[in-house]
């Protein structure tokens, strides 16, 4: 199985003049290609942090990781740019969509930034949109747009240049259940398709979409657990987990 993802011994420690705060302790991590791996735990847990550090947002205080076989840590800031642009796709809560141009410009601007040719970026935008359901959209601007159509858009952007990890945080956090769904059942064809993702989300229902679960307590890796049987069993063995961590899990009936 090969690695897209490793870190080895990471830290995050913030400093500010008043105090010093380790928001992660050492932590290693290992995520293979075409896995779909979800990041829980409370909140100030230290999940962001963490994938923050994962997906290059920002560095660690210690420790290396490497994705794709490059090590990121010791990349210049131009570098990173280019990496991320190139190797990297991200789903964020609040989507990040440009209002000034469309669906279609949207989605094809990870291509347009690599200059990828014209006829090139047309089809893939074509195929993307196709695969997750905003084929009709693609004249539309953002501001016309639901929360979920918005988000399958910024779904698509995000796997366009068929990056060798998919990040996203609380990509669902803005939406209502059924769009949750949509997003969710996209994302799990991404993955049988091939693609690696990582995913922080508080809510057992869209974790339980992963197939490996690691929960975060205090700024440390405190459980893993795999998925087994059927998505239900699974969920509810994350809420297990979950009473177990003494977090402020809601109980779902
Ligand atoms: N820029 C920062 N400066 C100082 N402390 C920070 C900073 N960012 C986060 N922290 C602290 O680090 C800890 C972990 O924060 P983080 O955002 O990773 O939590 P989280 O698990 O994502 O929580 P949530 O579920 O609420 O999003 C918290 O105690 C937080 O206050
Ligand atoms: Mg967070």
């Amino acid at each position: 199985m090969k690695t897209i993802l490793h870190a080895e011994n990471i830290t995050k420690v913030y400093q500010t003049k008043m105090a010093r705060h380790e928001a992660l302790k050492p932590t290693s991590l290992t995520v293979h290609e075409a896995e779909f791996v979800s990041i829980m735990g409370p909140s100030g847990a230290g999940k962001s942090t963490l994938l923050n550090l994962l997906s290059t947002i920002d560095q660690p205080s210690e420790g290396m990781i490497s994705i794709n076989g490059e090590d990121v840590t010791s990349m210049t800031e131009k570098q990173l740019a280019r990496f991320r642009r190139e190797r990297l796709g991200f789903i964020f809560q609040d989507f990040n969509l440009l209002d000034t141009m469309t669906v279609e410009e949207n989605i094809a601007l990870p291509l347009a930034l690599a200059r990828v040719e014209k006829a090139m970026i047309v089809l893939r935008v074509e195929q993307v949109a196709r695969q997750l359901g905003v084929e009709d959209l693609l004249k539309k601007r953002p501001v016309e747009l639901s929360g979920g159509q918005k988000q399958r858009v910024a779904a698509a952007r995000a796997i366009i240049h068929q990056p060798s990890l998919l990040l996203a945080d609380e990509p669902t956090g803005a939406l209502d259940s059924k769009s949750a769904t949509g997003l969710l059942e996209a994302l799990e064809t991404l993955n049988e398709q091939g693609a690696t993702i990582l995913m922080v989300t508080h809510d057992p229902v869209t974790a339980s979409y992963a197939e490996r679960i690691v929960f975060v307590k205090d700024g440390e890796l405190f459980r893993e657990i795999h998925r087994f049987g059927t998505q239900k069993e699974f969920f509810e063995q994350i809420m297990e987990v979950q009473r177990e961590l003494g977090g402020a899990a809601r109980e779902f009936v």
